[in-house]
């Protein structure tokens, strides 16, 4: 396994994949790698012969308030999971090569797609995203690249920025790696305490309870979720959505249609932790 710290670097490993004939998929990353990551590596596998993975903790996705500066980081224990997983480079930059030192005159704005979900409570996340993951493609130049559906709307939104922004790369969606309680894997989970840990599942159990009503006919699911949260609430959970949303657009749904697919999505506090879960369906 080769590990690439410069743009020069990592450029030079693509390239002699692709010119062995193999077909590139990237991973890209924060770190802390758990079991979901390792699954968006595995589907690589599936659809490409060589596999890069970005670890890189972006700060301009980070809120003033958020936990850049505490975010885990296990770099060591993640090179050993790549390598076991038979990735073939890790790209590793540092901010100075992601983003340099001089003025920036330039960034990247999304219309709708950010209004709500975590759009609407992190104002900047999704521009930070939206960046970095524009410049790693510019830098990586994948034939495929795989995302979880752990974060759909972050899904969606680099959806729209490859078509919009014409970037020849095919996109995958991974299915939500779960603990076998049912809670979504996440880097942050090691910031939960062993009481809050037992509570976690409760999101995702919200959320398919819901998703069964919704199957049922309860086709104006408003009261439901409302209910559903109020039952969070007492399990200490600071609520922050929970509500259905167009797959397409991100706006909420209001009343649901035979035939449409929807994302049932939640996020909510669980002392310091901030929990995020979905579910699609079609009814
Ligand atoms: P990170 O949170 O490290 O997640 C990296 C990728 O793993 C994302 O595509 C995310 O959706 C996926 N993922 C995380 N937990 C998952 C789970 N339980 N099941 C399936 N997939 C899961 O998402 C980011 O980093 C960053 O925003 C990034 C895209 C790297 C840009 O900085």
């Amino acid at each position: 396994m080769e590990i690439a710290k410069s743009i020069q670097e990592i450029r030079a490993q693509v390239a002699a994949l692709k010119a062995e004939g193999k077909r590139v998929a990237f991973v890209p990353t924060m770190g802390a790698l758990h079991e979901g990551h390792l699954s968006l590596i595995k589907m690589a596998h599936k659809h490409a012969d060589a596999i890069v993975v970005s670890i890189y903790v972006n700060p301009e996705q980070f809120g003033p308030n958020e936990d850049f500066s505490t975010y885990p980081r296990t770099t060591e224990s993640d090179l050993a999971l790549c390598e076991k997983e038979d990735v073939a480079v890790v790209f590793l930059p540092d901010t100075e090569t992601m983003y340099g030192s001089g003025k920036k005159f330039f960034s990247i704005e999304i219309e709708e797609l950010n209004t709500y979900l975590d759009g609407g409570s992190r104002p900047g996340y999704f521009q930070g995203i939206a960046l970095v993951v524009n410049k790693l493609f510019n830098i990586v130049q994948p034939d495929v690249a795989v995302f979880g559906q752990k974060d759909y709307q972050q899904f969606r939104i680099i959806e729209q920025m490859v078509i919009e922004f014409n970037h020849d790369i095919e996109l995958l969606m991974a299915p939500i790696g779960r603990a076998e309680d049912g809670l979504a894997l996440s880097s942050r989970n090691v910031y939960l305490s062993e009481q809050e840990r037992v509570v976690a599942p409760s999101l995702y159990r919200a959320l398919s309870y819901v998703e069964q009503q919704i199957k049922n006919g309860v086709f104006q699911p408003h009261l439901l979720l409302k209910h559903q949260q109020d039952e969070l609430e007492a399990k200490g959970f600071k609520n922050d959505y929970l509500s259905v949303y167009s797959l397409d657009t991100l706006a909420p749904v209001q009343e649901l249609e035979k035939g449409q697919r929807y994302v049932l999505a939640g996020a909510a506090y669980l002392g310091k932790t901030r929990l995020i879960d979905n579910l699609i369906f079609e009814i």
